[in-house]
């Protein structure tokens, strides 16, 4: 499930993950390793963390020690250190509220071979029972690390110099944002809103359940950070995706100039173990790069795919550009199986794409500019029926920030994922598809009485990443 140790170091982007070796359901995890490199393409690695006798590895966060504060590494070798929960199951057993703590450890050769602190766990536990998932990073303001977790409804926020020695500093959320479920990992980091010099500090929580399209979810607030606390003056609830896919997704430590870069786990807890797969479980969400944005006053966190992943897509189809006539569907025949970015521009704003298939399958994107709201429907989309609460609605998200004028729509479709970006990951949606056939045509219905226009529509192949 959840990504984990997300950090660039040495040339790689790392993305462990929670494993479990012998089965495709969630069982005693583990931590899996693959490094993606710079062009996107991604290889397995050795397991990296073992159960071992404080508990199972759960999620956490990894760092570059760049100053040897932690004593691991050296100067010229600085150590990447993982921060992780330990889940002890036998105390979960006994009905305690206490199995869950905070272990390190660290590896000497990029990621490869990896050593416990002998000194575990790190942070014990008072007698909280969801306690977890830290996310550690340098804190420039105080000049030590500072590491997010979670306790059950809300955030807390420790500062240690050497990653050994923790003193909780603040704690943020208890009446705050969204309750619906337990809060799980977390992550803080600045961004300057674009156009102008202002920073603003972005706090993500998954929340299970709760989202607004049901279960798993991510939101997250703006606020500031003044090196210990974290406060926001938001009242709303904001989410960063809308589809119910998209979960326990945090941003990578260490990157080259600053850039935030995400991944997600495209699931859903409502779900997650019943998914109609074989010798593989679920998968993570392309990169996407988060900026922040002002529309209408508001500030707006906005997620896309990163630039180097035009890397992977055929430049060599042509786009073209449709006219629709007003009440009129048009059907564009689909080439590239499921393995496609769908890319155009339109000023229209209320129309149905309906992806299908020879087996009869159908997926329902819909737009709808009156009220703003658009809707995704995969109630007919393929198999549905392994867990009643995998499709029994229309997943709903409301689109009231997005301007009048021409918005770029970009689907980036997968074998068993759809990943919906609405003019450059204003408005995201992402969501599994388990479609019994390839999708092998695009029915584009225009439900307005005047005609639009759909420029520079592009349906490319995408390569695959790993063999
Ligand atoms: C989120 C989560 C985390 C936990 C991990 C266990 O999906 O529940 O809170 O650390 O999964 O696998």
């Amino acid at each position: 499930n959840d990504p984990n140790g997300l950090v660039y170091h040495k040339g790689v982007y790392h993305l462990f993950y929670q494993y479990y070796p012998d089965d495709i359901v969630w069982g005693p995890m583990h931590w899996g390793h693959d490094v993606i490199t710079y062009m996107m393409k991604l290889e397995h690695k050795h397991i990296a963390l073992y159960p071992d006798k404080n508990g199972l590895i759960f999620s956490g966060s990894a760092v570059v020690d760049v100053n040897n504060t932690s004593g691991f590494g050296t100067a010229e070798n600085p150590a990447l250190v993982a921060i992780f929960t330990y889940h002890l199951m036998e105390g979960e057993k006994a009905g305690r509220k206490d199995f869950q703590t905070q272990g390190i450890a660290y590896s000497l050769d990029n990621g490869y071979s990896w050593t416990k602190y002998e000194g575990n766990p790190v942070i014990g536990n008072d007698g909280i029972k969801d306690f977890r998932d830290p996310k550690v990073f340098w804190n420039e303001k105080e000049s030590v690390w500072s590491m997010l977790l979670v306790a059950g409804d809300h955030l807390q926020i420790w500062n240690s110099p050497n990653l050994k020695e923790w003193e909780q500093v603040s704690e943020f959320g208890k009446n705050q944002g969204a309750h619906g479920g337990v809060w799980e990992c977390p992550d803080l980091f600045p961004l300057q809103v674009e156009g102008t010099d202002a920073i603003k500090w972005v706090l993500l929580i998954s929340i299970n359940p709760g989202a607004p399209n049901g279960g798993s979810g991510t939101q997250y607030f703006i606020g500031d950070f003044d090196g210990k606390t974290f406060t926001s003056d938001q009242e709303e609830h904001k989410w960063l995706d809308l589809g119910r896919d998209n979960y326990a997704g945090v941003t990578y430590n260490n990157t080259r100039d600053n850039e935030r870069i995400f991944i997600g786990w495209m699931s859903n807890w409502d779900y997650a173990r019943d998914t109609p797969t074989e010798k593989w479980r679920s998968a993570m969400t392309v990169p996407r790069s988060l900026s922040l944005r002002t529309s209408n006053g508001n500030h707006e966190l906005y997620n896309y795919p990163l630039p180097n992943f035009e890397s992977l897509v055929d430049k060599a189809s042509v786009a073209q550009d449709i006219a629709i006539k007003a009440n009129t569907a048009h059907t564009i025949p689909l080439k590239a199986g499921n393995q496609s970015e769908i890319r155009f521009t339109t000023t229209a704003r209320d129309f149905v794409l309906s992806f299908e298939n020879n087996t009869k399958d159908s997926l329902a994107i819909a737009m709808d500019g009156k009220n703003k709201v658009l809707t995704f429907d995969r109630r007919n989309s393929g198999l549905t029926d392994f867990k009643n609460n995998f499709a029994s609605a229309v997943q709903e998200m409301p689109i009231e920030n997005l301007l009048e004028g021409e918005v770029e729509i970009r689907i980036i479709l997968d074998a068993s994922s759809v990943e919906l970006f609405i003019n450059e990951g204003q408005y995201v949606m992402t969501n599994q598809i388990f479609p019994r056939d390839t999708y092998t045509q695009l029915e584009f219905l225009n439900r307005s009485d005047q005609e639009i226009k759909v420029a520079e529509f592009s349906e490319r192949s995408v390569q695959r990443i790993w063999e």
